[in-house]
């Protein structure tokens, strides 16, 4: 499912930004009719949500559908022509010479093969998608044809290499997926200098072999699901570049890989076996989402996080941490803090305290057995706190630290008592879980629980107790 979603993001992402482009080229619809039905047949058209669309499912042959067109459109544009499941063997020569396409979309088909000239005429088009059509080879000749193309799509085929000169004829090429193929190569050279967009994810890359480096346009750039061992020298000269992601591959170090990205915005590193981050992350001032999650994390460093002022998403779950050592001291804008599924037996307070933005909080399953406070009068404004599947037995002053808490989830550890004033530093407490926690039943802790639930609280896994209150 999370490969999927992946796959969904990168196809949204690179057809996501097409549109805003290309409508400096065409700049209206409003003039678009759309052709009666029986004229279209077997094709269909509607001009809803954005794009002008003729639609052709499940035809036999390009004739159906040029004859259909031809009559109708004659020299006219055709905004967008989507082909779904035809029963194509491939693209012969000339295949859309009759018909001026801007966005062609051809998917879940069988085209093993195109001809060296089959997109001739399509002077106009500005966007090609071939999805999910077997694609084995991809002939460079065509691209030369496209000199309008700004946005080239092979989704989920079957190629294997990229050469170098496979895309020289894309002098335009701005969005560019190979996503979903079976790359194992790609040539030094091989992406025109201003690609904007790039997704090779979902591939058999173990390098990058120096293909992308210097790319000054970039700014998306997907790599993730790959075989990728090692970056270093790969991510140089990519000062513009916003979002990367690198998730589910193999790399173990990062190095100085990153020390150009100075723009960057999102980095998404999950799935990996990087054990240590040293200086790779310092010069990420403009980062705001780092997911580090599902590494090999043990020890962080002091200095791990120095530099990522901007930072206000990070994720370290299901790593190994065991320390912590200060390394959030810089994360001024953090908003959100991810450690559960780690190994930390203590939480300091004077590990966050400089977190003056965090609002959620979440340490869950991990093996705490204690939690630290710090001077009293310190706050900070949380307003979520998970500490779910520990080994507390007291909350000691933690949570009275957080003044602004509106759920808090202490289930399944080892408490026995619950202090009234513990929930009573924030009024805005609207959810309580003490699900699984040895919860006792004295007259002084029924009180408690009293006090609690007269004040509006939902609260999960309070005892049922069979003793009366006192009365007051
Ligand atoms: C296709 O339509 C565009 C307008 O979008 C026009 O500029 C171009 O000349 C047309 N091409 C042909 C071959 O008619
Ligand atoms: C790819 O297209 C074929 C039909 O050619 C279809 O059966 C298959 O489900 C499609 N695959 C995906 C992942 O959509
Ligand atoms: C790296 O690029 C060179 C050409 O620049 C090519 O010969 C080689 O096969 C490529 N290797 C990989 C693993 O992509
Ligand atoms: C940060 O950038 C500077 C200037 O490009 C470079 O000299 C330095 O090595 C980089 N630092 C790291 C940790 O990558
Ligand atoms: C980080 O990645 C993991 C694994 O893909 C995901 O479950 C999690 O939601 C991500 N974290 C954030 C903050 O998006
Ligand atoms: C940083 O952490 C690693 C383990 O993750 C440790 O081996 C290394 O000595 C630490 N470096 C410093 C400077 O503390
Ligand atoms: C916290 O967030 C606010 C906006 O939400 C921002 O103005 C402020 O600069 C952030 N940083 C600190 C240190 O408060
Ligand atoms: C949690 O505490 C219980 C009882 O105090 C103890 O038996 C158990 O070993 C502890 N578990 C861990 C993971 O520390």
């Amino acid at each position: 499912m999370k490969l999927l979603m992946f796959i969904f993001a990168c196809v949204f992402v690179v057809e996501g930004y097409l549109p805003e482009h290309s409508m400096e080229k065409q700049n209206s619809f409003e003039n678009f009719v759309c052709p009666p039905v029986s004229a279209l047949r077997p094709c269909q058209c509607t001009t809803v949500p954005d794009i002008p669309t003729i639609h052709c499912e499940n035809i036999r042959s390009l004739k159906t559908i040029k004859r259909a067109l031809r009559s109708w459109f004659r020299n006219d544009p055709i905004p967008y022509l989507r082909i779904v499941e035809a029963r194509l063997e491939g693209l012969p020569s000339r295949a859309f010479v009759t018909l001026n396409v801007t966005r062609l979309h051809i998917k879940d088909s069988n085209l093993r093969w195109i001809a060296t000239d089959a997109f001739s005429g399509l002077e106009s088009l500005l966007m090609l998608t071939l999805h999910n059509v077997t694609l084995l080879t991809f002939p460079p000749e065509s691209l030369s044809q496209l000199s309008s193309l700004i946005s080239l799509r092979l989704p989920e085929n079957e190629l294997l290499q990229l050469a170098h000169r496979d895309l020289r004829g894309a002098g335009k090429l701005k969005y560019l997926s190979l996503a979903g193929n079976k790359l194992t190569h790609v040539e030094r050279g091989s992406f025109p200098i201003i690609l904007v967009t790039l997704s090779l994810s979902n591939n058999w890359l173990r390098t990058l072999n120096k293909s992308i480096r210097n790319l000054v346009n970039l700014e998306w750039l997907f790599l993730n699901n790959n075989r990728l061992l090692n970056l270093e020298g790969e991510l140089d000269g990519l000062r513009n570049l916003r979002k990367l992601n690198l998730a589910k591959n193999s790399l173990r170090h990062i190095g100085r890989s990153f020390r150009d990205l100075i723009n960057l915005q999102e980095l998404y590193l999950q799935f990996n076996s990087i054990h240590q981050l040293g200086t790779s992350l310092h010069n990420l001032s403009q980062v705001r989402n780092l997911n580090l999650s599902m590494n090999r994390l043990v020890i962080l460093n002091y200095s791990d996080f120095e530099g990522l002022e901007s930072l206000e998403t990070l994720d370290l779950s299901g790593n190994r941490i065991n320390a912590l050592n200060g390394a959030f001291h810089s994360l001024i804008n953090l908003r959100r803090l991810d450690l559960t599924h780690n190994r930390l037996r203590n939480l300091f307070f004077t590990e966050i305290s400089h977190l003056t933005n965090l609002s959620i909080l979440d340490v869950s399953d991990n093996r705490l057995h204690r939690l630290k406070s710090g001077i009293p009068t310190a706050t900070l404004p949380i307003e979520r706190i998970f500490l779910a599947r520990n080994n507390l037995t007291t909350l000691g002053r933690f949570i009275r630290h957080f003044t602004v808490l509106e759920v808090v989830d202490i289930s399944f550890n080892q408490i026995r008592i619950l202090k009234a004033i513990d929930f009573s530093v924030s009024s805005r407490i609207d959810y309580i879980s003490v699900t699984g926690n040895p919860l006792i039943c004295d007259a002084e802790q029924m009180f408690v629980h009293h006090t609690l639930e007269n004040r509006n609280i939902e609260i999960d896994g309070l005892p049922k107790c069979n003793i009366q209150p006192p009365r007051l």
